[in-house]
């Protein structure tokens, strides 16, 4: 059987270079390698306060820009998560499978809920790992492209598959996280030492950013002591994220990147950084714009949940039957 592959990007905040490199541009080649579901986790994005019309309007941005990354509805099932019930219906089973001590060891859990009072932290936060788990169990995914900040929660939900099967058998596919060899964690360019992520307007570079603005953000990318342009993340971090992003832009390695600008100023070298990024982005906007125009998205979306609910059923109807839920329809 082709392997199955799923993933989803979360319509909260602006869809960045992080995630175009970590996720989008390696879409292609997965739906040529196996089964896809590509999905927006728009219940995912309940978990922190976010208005509706924004989140609306973010769920399109993500729809369409993934039909502009390549997406081919013909290959790869896209869809949106709340149209699929069997997510939160599953989420009410596996909720008993994952506790609360390693819930709260989660990194993301930590980070998020560290700078928020008690009292405002929704329980959809802490449970986001459950609602994840349940979305790639549901489509026996046997890989789960991410970047590296996701891979504790595919981790978590191998946890869950194991403690599930051990108790009923082997109902459930074990799942693996695959992050991409170049570009697992795109960092911030004005602090290289935090990721890129979808809320700094000065150190992301956001998809929709006007091209001149995305140059900009490159030529003034923080840099590191001294003028050589290596790779080294200790101590050159600065340097060593736009080494990656140029590697990831031109699909070539980072000893290939590397050795191109041997010899090269920083000044030149940013230069290249954003022309190389400037060459995928632009068009990517081109045809973002098309599709959010004529509303390309749509269809796609609507099909994309009718295949889906085909196979979520099933594996929830297999999950029903594991855990004892009576079938009044057998
Ligand atoms: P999200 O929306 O935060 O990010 C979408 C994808 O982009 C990757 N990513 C990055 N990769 C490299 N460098 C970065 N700076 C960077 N920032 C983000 C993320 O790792 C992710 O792969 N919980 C998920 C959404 C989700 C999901 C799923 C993913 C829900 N259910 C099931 C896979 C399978 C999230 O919030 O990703």
């Amino acid at each position: 059987m082709a392997e199955r592959i799923l993933t989803g990007i979360k319509p909260t905040g602006n869809l960045h270079l992080g995630n175009y490199i970590g996720v989008l541009r390696r879409l292609k080649n997965f739906q040529n390698r196996g089964e896809c579901f590509i999905f927006i986790a728009d219940l995912h994005a309940l978990t922190l306060p976010i208005d509706p019309e924004v989140l609306r309007q973010n769920s399109i941005d993500i729809a369409s820009f993934y039909l502009a990354a390549g997406l081919d509805p013909e290959k790869a099932t896209m869809f949106l998560q709340s149209s699929v019930s069997a997510h939160g219906e599953i989420n009410a089973v596996f909720q008993n499978y994952l506790y609360m001590g390693e819930l709260s060891r989660m990194t993301q859990f930590k980070d998020i809920s560290s700078k928020m009072k008690d009292s405002s932290i929704g329980l959809g936060i802490f449970a986001y790992p459950v609602l994840m788990a349940g979305d790639i169990v549901l489509y026996d995914a046997d890989i789960v492209p991410v970047g590296e900040d996701q891979t504790q929660h595919v981790e978590i939900a191998r946890d869950l598959v194991n403690r599930f099967n051990n108790r009923y058998g082997k109902v459930l596919k074990m799942p693996k996280a695959e992050v991409s060899k170049v570009g697992k964690r795109i960092m911030s360019l004005s602090d290289p030492t935090v990721k890129m992520s979808k809320s700094n307007p000065k150190g992301d570079i956001f998809l929709k950013d006007d091209i001149n603005v995305i140059r900009k953000k490159i030529m003034s990318a923080v840099t590191d002591l001294g003028c050589e342009v290596k790779y080294d993340p200790e101590n050159k971090p600065g340097i060593s994220n736009l080494l990656v992003i140029y590697a990831a832009m031109k699909d070539i390695s980072i000893e290939e990147a590397e050795a191109k600008f041997v010899n090269y100023r920083y000044g030149d070298f940013k230069k290249e950084v954003a022309d190389a990024v400037i060459e995928v982005i632009e068009p990517l906007q081109q045809r973002y714009k098309e599709i959010v125009e004529n509303k390309l998205y749509l269809k796609v979306l609507q099909e994309g949940a009718i295949k889906a609910r085909k196979v979520a059923d099933k594996t929830l109807k297999s999950v029903h039957k594991a855990v004892g839920l009576l079938d009044i329809n057998e």
